[in-house]
């Protein structure tokens, strides 16, 4: 015991204390079927994967919006977790601000609301046509405020109520066609934000997009292969002060890391799906690694407490079934509209956390057809996280990759199959995700060896490279002790700072049809209806430089190439 409250001190002391944060997107509509048990068990999770606190995206007027938050702050407060408002305007349609103002009064002091510099901290999901509002709910809450005002551009959101957003939220979390994402748009939100005063910057980071709900006229994926890796690379690398996970549970656009749950599929009815895509699909593995890569984000280190591996992939080739009339991209963006087939690749992904790849061979095992796989991406230094994928090639059957050093197996993860027959025989362009983690506790962080950054003059969109991890599903406490255990075993590694700078590309296509959109009257599944018209940065915006952090260096690994 006396340990125990050993460690826990020691804990608070090394605990990085800089305003990072991550939050995860929750769509609080969905939660209208929780118990409170549920509740606990989505914060549990949550906290497992040291995420910091749910965004609520609250619709105007659901009348299930009173019960959920409720349920939502007694859940919060019994675990000594938080949560904060994300007000979509589009859902069902603008907030009156008495309304915003009546929420932050009865919660914004409530001690499991997330606060930012004694603040609480209010975001948005779009809701630009109402900014003035903000003047007002501002004058009367004294709180926070990171809109996301995507359709405007980072450029206008900041002009639209000069001086009321103190920090901005982007959408773009998606790219655009077949190629990876990049991050001319966060720099250009990071670019604006600073030079109007050094706000800070909240950064989207989502690890897939595919939706079919007619009903709201919706039928697109985006490009989601090695997105979660890349993502989270472009996270440390760009530093944000703010991230937001989209999402936790929007099932509907396939992009939940959090739990299925079978009370929660409204919309699959309300958007008259021909199916539901995501039963039978968890994402739960995709939040495996974030215990280190958050760790990373906030304090420059992540620490391993056990080796491992997660896995995702679609279950059939894309050719296999009907393809449901899915596009790649969509024309409602304004955006280029390809097959799904050029945008996703048939290939099983793999990223694994690794102490050190000295020796590890991956196999990946398709109905007993066995590929080597490689590595695509690794970290720099022998610590991090590896990635990679190989293709299905026309085999079928259970999928088993194995991670093994000199012949003994890290981890073994034995997933669901691919197959050229379909459930409801339609094509679900949606992933499988599972993982597998050794037994044996990583004892000690290494320190990275630099690795020489590509001439400051480069450009240099970063895309590419990695991450997965660990303290998958064990015992909240069990996961607790482990954590603190490596905190105590790791010394502090410095951070070596180099220079480097971004440019914005020469030309961006920019489509006013799009920017013009506006609020068009809502639906439950308003989302991604905005969501990529964040997709037209603005393109007077200047140069701007960053200090990546000794993390920036492992995108710089042999397969990527300056543009
Ligand atoms: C929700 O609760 C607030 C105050 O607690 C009340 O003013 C409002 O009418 C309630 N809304 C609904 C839809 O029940
Ligand atoms: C929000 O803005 C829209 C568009 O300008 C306007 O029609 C609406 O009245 C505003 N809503 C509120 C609640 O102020
Ligand atoms: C929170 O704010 C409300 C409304 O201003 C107030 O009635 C309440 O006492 C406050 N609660 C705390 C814990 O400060
Ligand atoms: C779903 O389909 C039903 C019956 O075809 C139709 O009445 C309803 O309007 C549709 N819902 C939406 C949101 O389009
Ligand atoms: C809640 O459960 C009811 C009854 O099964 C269902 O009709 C409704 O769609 C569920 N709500 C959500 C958000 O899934
Ligand atoms: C997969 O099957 C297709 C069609 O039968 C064939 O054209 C292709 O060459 C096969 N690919 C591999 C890698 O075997
Ligand atoms: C780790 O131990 C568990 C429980 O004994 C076992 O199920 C799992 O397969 C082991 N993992 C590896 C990679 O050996």
């Amino acid at each position: 015991m006396k340990s125990i409250i050993f460690l826990l001190s020691l804990w608070r002391g090394v605990y990085y204390a800089e305003a990072a944060a991550v939050f995860a997107h929750f769509m609080l509509y969905n939660s209208e079927n929780f118990t409170l048990f549920d509740w606990e068990i989505n914060i549990a999770h949550a906290k497992k994967a040291h995420i910091d606190a749910f965004a609520l995206n609250i619709a105007y007027n659901f009348p299930t919006n009173n019960r959920s938050l409720t349920n939502a702050f007694a859940a919060a407060n019994a675990l000594d977790f938080h949560l904060l408002f994300s007000f979509d305007y589009v859902g069902n349609g603008p907030w009156p601000e008495g309304e915003v103002i009546g929420l932050l009064r009865q919660y914004g002091n409530n001690t499991a609301y997330y606060q930012h510099k004694g603040k609480p901290f209010v975001s948005t999901f779009e809701g630009s046509e109402n900014a003035t509002d903000w003047v007002t709910i501002k004058k009367y809450t004294d709180c926070f405020f990171v809109p996301g005002w995507s359709a405007l551009g980072a450029k206008d959101a900041l002009a639209v109520a000069p001086g009321v957003p103190d920090g901005l939220f982007s959408w773009a979390a998606w790219p655009e066609g077949p190629d990876p994402i990049n991050t001319y748009i966060d720099s250009t939100y990071m670019q604006w934000l600073k030079d109007t005063g050094d706000l800070p910057y909240m950064m989207p980071v989502s690890p897939w997009f595919y939706t079919n709900l007619p009903g709201y006229g919706k039928n697109w994926i985006w490009n989601g292969d090695n997105l979660w890796y890349d993502r989270w690379q472009q996270v440390l690398s760009l530093k944000p002060e703010f991230v937001e996970i989209i999402s936790w549970n929007d099932y509907g656009e396939s992009h939940y890391i959090g739990p299925l749950h079978e009370g929660s599929y409204a919309t699959f009815e309300s958007g008259n799906a021909s199916y539901n895509y995501a039963a039978g699909h968890p994402h739960d593995a995709w939040r495996d690694f974030l215990p280190y890569v958050i760790e990373q984000y906030k304090s420059g280190e992540g620490k391993i407490a056990k080796e491992g591996v997660t896995v995702w992939f679609r279950q059939a080739p894309g050719k296999a079934c009907v393809n449901g009339g899915t596009m790649g991209n969509t024309e409602t963006h304004g955006q280029k509209e390809f097959p799904p087939t050029e945008v996703l690749k048939d290939d099983v992904f793999y990223s694994a956390l690794l102490k050190s790849d000295s020796g590890v061979e991956v196999v990946v095992d398709i109905g007993g057809t066995l590929q080597d796989g490689s590595w695509k991406n690794k970290p720099d230094g022998p610590m991090g996280i590896y990635h990679g994928s190989v293709p299905f090639d026309n085999s079928t059957g259970q999928v088993i990759v194995t991670v093994s050093r000199r012949g003994k197996i890290i981890a073994e993860m034995r997933g669901a199959s691919v197959s050229e027959s379909c459930v409801d025989d339609i094509q679900n362009w949606n992933a499988w995700v599972g993982s597998n983690f050794g037994n044996n506790t990583v004892k000690h962080s290494t320190r990275p060896t630099p690795r020489p950054l590509p001439p400051a003059a480069a450009p240099a969109p970063v895309s590419a490279a990695s991450a997965l991890l660990v303290l998958g599903r064990m015992p909240f406490m069990v996961v607790f002790v482990a954590f603190v255990a490596t905190m105590v075993a790791a010394t502090a590694t410095p951070v070596g700072y180099e220079r480097m700078a971004v440019t914005m590309p020469a030309v961006f296509e920019y489509s006013p049809a799009v920017h013009a959109a506006g609020v068009d009257g809502g639906n439950l599944e308003s989302l991604s209806r905005y969501g990529n018209n964040y997709a037209c940065p603005q393109t007077d915006a200047p140069v701007m430089s960053f200090v990546p952090n000794d993390a920036t260096a492992a995108v710089y690994d042999s397969s990527w190439k300056l543009g």
